[in-house]
């Protein structure tokens, strides 16, 4: 299972294979960006599209976003739920307007202290807009690399989220953070899913040890739930 194997071949299906279509996808501004990001956190991609759209249309910069009341962006949120979600985005909105003149700020660090940003949507944002080298790490990218490398370790660990993560950041191609982080997480989405993936065309399969091995519907393993 080669580590230069699963870049080089993940990027090649990503610029000739990959099809898959997304409003925010391409995306440089980074407050669209952040926006969308926040909506997927607890969202699937087909019900958070249509509130991306109607969000941007609403609040087309982070400081219209941050002017408007309370109340109105919780009734353009209504329906997603998690609204802490929401209390937090008017937080980081408010931030970035007061703090840094409306200008969305331009570090990995920076981008992670804003109120509802974790590591892995700090990584998107500053891949996405900024091209730094920061690799995604979710449960997309949990599982495609438990299954490729074969690795045992459960992934809601402070061990198995300390092993993935240093090898995500190893896999990255540096040179082109932003399409490698859509195409891995396209590609757990489209390729390797978590039911049904399609193994029989996916162009990683003859160096997946979970595929050589008939253990891919058993990984990535849990410990918890
Ligand atoms: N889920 C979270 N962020 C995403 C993105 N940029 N593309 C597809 N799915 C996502």
């Amino acid at each position: 299972a080669g580590k230069a194997f699963f870049t080089e071949n993940l990027l090649i299906w990503n610029s000739e294979i990959n099809t898959r279509n997304m409003p925010w996808k391409g995306e440089k501004d980074p407050y669209r960006i952040w926006l969308s990001e926040i909506i997927l956190q607890q969202t699937r991609v087909e019900q958070g599209w249509p509130y991306y759209e109607r969000f941007i249309k609403a609040y087309p910069t982070v400081n219209h976003l941050a002017r408007a009341s309370d109340d109105e962006v919780f009734r353009h949120w209504q329906g997603l739920g998690y609204y802490n979600r929401c209390r937090n985005m008017l937080a980081a909105a408010r931030t970035i307007s007061k703090d840094y003149q409306g200008q969305f700020p331009h570090t990995y660090e920076s981008i992670l202290a804003l109120k509802g940003v974790g590591a892995y949507t700090a990584a998107a944002i500053a891949s996405f807009a900024y091209g730094l080298p920061h690799a995604v790490v979710d449960g997309n990218v949990y599982r495609v690399l438990a299954r490729y490398f074969g690795i045992q370790t459960p992934t809601d660990t402070t061990e198995g989220k300390k092993e993935f993560t240093l090898l995500a950041g190893e896999l990255l191609d540096k040179t082109q953070s932003a399409a490698y982080n859509q195409a891995i997480m396209d590609f757990g989405a489209v390729v390797c899913k978590p039911q049904q993936p399609a193994c029989s065309s996916c162009p990683l399969s003859t160096q997946c040890l979970a595929y050589q091995t008939g253990r891919v519907e058993q990984l990535p393993l849990k410990t918890k739930k």
